[in-house]
């Protein structure tokens, strides 16, 4: 089994490299940082090692430099395992549909991650602006789109509630009791001024993704491009490029959080399988905060079950929230902590003593220090340094060639998407 390097630890004059070994890797990796300190390139790294190595990644990039650098760095060999989601890439859009279900688990578990994904944009301390109501007519108006051959995206919500043919068509394929009482029971005794109310409210939510042109040729597919089931099990490298700059943010925080959630759902139904099937697959996130919900947490808990390694890394602890912070500390097995402010390094020092909380105030950028898990057991705090970005010969036509490929495979040409939109979308 092939051994990560993480960065060099140097012990009194002697240098040797950190190393991190796969089976421990599946209790997962956190890492914190001032700006600059050389985080990004840690996981750049680490992933391209896993590339040579033969494993199945995934990228999520909030800034697109770590993608370009690995797009720049990819082995030849491995050019046919990559996909590589731009959602900036207008003329062939990618499909990425929250809920296409190919089951029952998959669709109780993400009409539950939707409600979860509005919560996280729209409501996150949850001051009752969504409260139990929307949640009770998300629910419902979700797992009715859903019903039928065709399923359907969260864009087409509103939909069910300006167009009585739709709303027909789609309730001629329930099956769930709780549902059909929705609309036959509660619906129908609703007034029409408290419809209208909750569609603007729904439209209030749904609005700002259904016009812009961009998000909607994405999230408006039915079809998923990928399937994160596959995509594991044949060792794919799926680097997501969520670059707030050529995106926007919401827009960047909310396809964040549907591949978040659809990896989620897929990891979960290796459970099910014999350890040996469940091919190891490696995730890294940076700025990971932006993109998970209140469910996360039990995956860092129940983690080797699943064959997953993460690799989570953020500037700031303090913008965790407790939840999961405290099931990072509880449940990741190796951390990684470089300059910190004053806040952070008092939760640090408590985690990682007997380094104090000066140490991590002072430390120059690349130095950081390490609790790394060998043998499935955390070790003592070290120091270490971090290796700088690889030097190995870069192609810069590989974005070129992979963007080709990948449009080919994965995407659709923009006018067909928007001419089917067109008739799925409006009334
Ligand atoms: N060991 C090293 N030696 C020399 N240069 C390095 C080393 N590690 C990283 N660098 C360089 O330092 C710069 C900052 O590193 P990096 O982008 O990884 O920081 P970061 O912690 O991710 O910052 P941010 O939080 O702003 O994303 C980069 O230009 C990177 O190439
Ligand atoms: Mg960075």
């Amino acid at each position: 089994m092939a051994n990560v390097s993480i960065g060099i630890n140097e012990f009194r004059g002697r240098r040797r490299l950190i190393e991190y070994a796969e089976k421990d890797r599946l209790r997962h990796m956190y890492m914190v940082g001032k700006t600059g300190v050389g985080k990004s390139t840690i996981f750049q790294n680490m992933c391209l090692q896993d590339i040579q190595s033969g494993h199945g990644v995934c990228f999520i990039d909030p800034h697109g430099d770590s993608i370009d650098w690995l797009l720049e760095h990819i082995p030849q060999n491995r050019l046919q395992d990559v996909i590589l989601f731009d959602p900036s890439d207008k003329d062939f859009p990618f499909g990425l549909n929250l809920l296409e279900a190919h089951d029952e688990f998959e669709k109780d578990f993400l009409v539950n991650e939707c409600i979860q994904i509005f919560y996280k944009l729209f409501d996150p301390e949850k001051t009752g602006l969504i409260g139990p109501q929307f949640e009770h007519w998300l629910r419902n108006a979700a797992l009715t789109v859903m019903a039928g051959p065709e399923g359907g995206s969260i864009l087409e919500i509103p939909k069910l509630f300006v167009d009585p043919a739709f709303e027909k068509t789609k309730r001629s394929h329930l099956t769930d009791p709780l549902v059909i009482d929705f609309w036959t029971k509660q619906m129908a005794k609703t007034s029409g001024f408290h419809k209208s109310e909750m569609l603007n409210y729904f439209m209030s939510k749904f609005g700002p993704f259904i016009n812009s042109p961009l998000m909607r040729n994405i999230m408006g597919h039915r079809i998923n491009s990928f399937e994160f089931d596959e995509l594991m099990d044949k060792k794919s490298i799926l680097l997501v490029n969520l670059s707030k700059g050529k995106i926007g943010e919401m827009n960047a925080h909310m396809l964040g959080l549907i591949l978040i959630s659809r990896l989620q759902a897929a990891v979960m139904k290796r459970a099910d399988r014999g350890a040996s099937a469940r091919t190891p697959f490696y995730l890294y996130v940076d700025e990971f905060q932006n993109f998970i919900t209140d469910t996360f947490a039990s995956l860092l808990s129940e983690s080797r079950k699943y064959g997953l390694g993460m690799h989570l890394a953020n500037q700031y602890l303090s913008q965790l929230p407790d939840t999961i912070r405290d099931s990072l500390f509880g449940n990741v097995g190796t951390l990684l902590a470089f300059e910190v402010g004053i806040e952070d390094a008092r939760i640090l020092a408590r985690e990682f003593a007997p380094i104090t909380e000066r140490d991590f105030i002072g430390l120059p950028r690349f130095n950081f220090y390490i609790k790394l898990m060998i043998d499935g057991k955390t070790s003592e705090a070290f120091s270490g340094i971090t290796l700088p970005p690889e030097e190995i010969s870069k192609d810069s036509s590989t974005k070129a060639k992979v963007t080709t490929l990948n449009r080919l495979a994965y995407g659709w040409p923009r006018l067909l998407v928007e001419k089917s939109l067109a008739r799925q979308l409006h009334s």
